[in-house]
């Protein structure tokens, strides 16, 4: 089959807020030269920074001419013919994102650029989002006409717990309306991440055993091999689940547990999204306090190098009891997921950096192998790899080869690495692709972001009144206390693959 052409994005210009971040520089741009490269833009993709640090369109070049993206790393895109073209469409415009001079400049840069379209980026802190909108739909920049659209992309993260991602949606969808806002999340980038769908429902014999008659569990791991290293300011007052599980890990959920849409349209799959995170069960306290661990590392070593305790990362509270790591056991309340406990877990400086979901099938109800009884064979597994090995594999039973019936476990496996070419894709191409031709199935929907945080609050509250984390080494899978968590129930967590984490 060959792979489906998609025409170029239409003309727009992208209005940037937070231009002079990491963001821009290590993912939106190189994105943007991957998709001017593959003919997904052409010259009418205009880049308009903001930014409250001073300079001027050639700073903002120059900034973005002296940064290398690493070889093989995140952000590797060859620049090329195709960041040339980029870059002589590339401004900036230095201001205070609260004050209405800057959005006057928007107008008449966007006026002056004729595109009609714009797209309003914030990759700038939280506490700007609202204000933003606020001042974008007071200067008329959001009002749209038949022929010239107005969007808004807003990064992660969106809201602190479910009370202020309330306001947060309230406030936006006074000023715009929701098919305007296109709320990121860049697991949804990924393209292993948006495989889980085609997996399922393009495979009869997966979607088939889909189910609680046939999956005993699922596990959904994001282990990192990271520190928080300069982010102590942020990650203190955010933490593992909050930075991780409501929106990355739950996009998996989502995508792993969400019912068949009758349609790819945006709305049938954010409507199916929606619907299974309201499912997931909200806990009493008491639930909360069995089915969740946090764990925050101690000092120690990482593949020989020393890592200081997370309470001694620059800007962390000495007494902070603010966790790097979180396991919970969660529930879907329908048909289909009934008794089938959903197994979350991520945390920084683990022992590899690994993004995946296992799919635990259960075991034959009979076998008769010579000997072996049915109980001892190991049950099917399903393995979705979504990073760093992207892939699909599967643990089944064979016989060995022999006189004697012996069954043996071995594994089948596909590595996109090895069919297709995705190495130099950074993540934000699909999302920056749809995000201009107005396709918002990867973005999140305002009841979506309120079910995920609905179902994490009674963690957050447990957490917030009382306790500490549990201390785990760096470099192991986590606190005992995880492990303890799926050993309650008789299972136990997927090995991780090593790796050899990045310097
Ligand atoms: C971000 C979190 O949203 O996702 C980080 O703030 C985390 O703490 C990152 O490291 C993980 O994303 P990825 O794509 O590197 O797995």
């Amino acid at each position: 089959m060959n792979p489906v052409q998609v025409p170029p994005a239409p003309p727009v210009t992208l209005v940037l807020f937070g231009a002079s971040g990491d963001l821009t520089r290590r993912l939106l741009v190189p994105a943007m030269i991957n998709m001017t490269r593959l003919g997904l833009a052409k010259d009418g993709l205009r880049i308009l920074g903001v930014g409250i640090e001073p300079g001027d369109g050639a700073t903002l070049r120059k900034a973005l001419d002296d940064f290398t993206p690493e070889a093989g790393g995140e952000g590797a895109v060859e620049k090329g013919e195709a960041w040339k073209q980029l870059r002589s469409r590339i401004d900036y415009i230095q201001g205070d994102f609260t004050a209405d001079a800057v959005y006057r400049q928007i107008a008449e840069w966007i006026a002056h650029a004729s595109t009609g379209n714009a797209a309003f980026y914030l990759a700038v802190q939280p506490r700007f989002f609202g204000d933003i909108v606020d001042k974008l739909a007071d200067n008329k920049l959001l009002d749209e006409t038949p022929t010239a659209f107005r969007r808004i992309a807003i990064e992660k993260p969106f809201g602190q717990d479910l009370p202020s991602a309330r306001a947060l949606n309230a406030r936006i969808l006074k000023r715009v309306s929701e098919s305007q806002v296109y709320r990121i999340d860049h697991f949804l980038g990924k393209e292993t991440v948006q495989n889980i769908m085609t997996a399922r429902f393009a495979n009869m014999m997966i979607e088939r055993l889909w189910t609680n008659d046939c999956i005993d569990h699922v596990q959904i791991t994001a282990a990192e091999t990271v520190d928080v290293g300069t982010r102590g300011k942020f990650y203190d007052s955010t933490g593992a689940l909050r930075d991780m599980v409501p929106n990355h890990l739950f996009q998996l959920l989502a995508m792993v547990a969400m019912e068949p849409p009758n349609s790819f349209d945006a709305e049938a799959i954010r409507d199916e999204k929606g619907k299974v995170l309201r499912a997931i069960r909200t806990y009493s306290p008491e639930e909360a306090a069995r089915s969740g661990v946090r764990g925050a590392y101690a000092a120690g070593k990482l593949d020989g190098t020393a890592v200081p305790a997370y309470t001694e990362v620059p800007n962390v509270a000495g007494d902070s009891s603010t966790e790097t790591y979180v396991a919970l056991k969660l529930l879907i309340d329908t048909w289909r997921w009934a008794g089938v406990p959903f197994y979350l877990r991520t945390g920084k400086v683990m022992a590899a950096r690994n993004t995946e979901v296992v799919i635990a099938f259960k075991p034959v109800p009979f076998a008769q192998f010579g000997k072996t009884p049915a109980g001892s064979l190991p049950a099917n597994r399903l393995i979705i790899h979504i990073q760093p090995d992207e892939g699909l594999s599967m643990d089944i039973l064979i016989k060995r080869p022999g006189l004697a019936v012996d069954a043996v476990p071995v594994n089948l496996d596909f590595h996109y690495a090895d069919r297709f070419d995705i190495a130099h894709q950074v993540g934000y191409e699909s999302l920056l692709y749809d995000l201009f031709i107005g396709d918002q199935t990867l973005f999140q929907r305002a009841d979506a972001i309120e079910a995920g945080w609905a179902a994490v609050q009674p963690f957050l509250d447990l957490w917030a009144a009382s306790g500490k984390p549990d201390l785990y080494a760096p470099g192991s899978l986590g606190p005992d206390s995880a492990d303890e968590l799926l050993a309650r129930d008789g299972r136990v967590w997927h090995e991780l693959a090593a790796q050899v984490p990045k310097p």
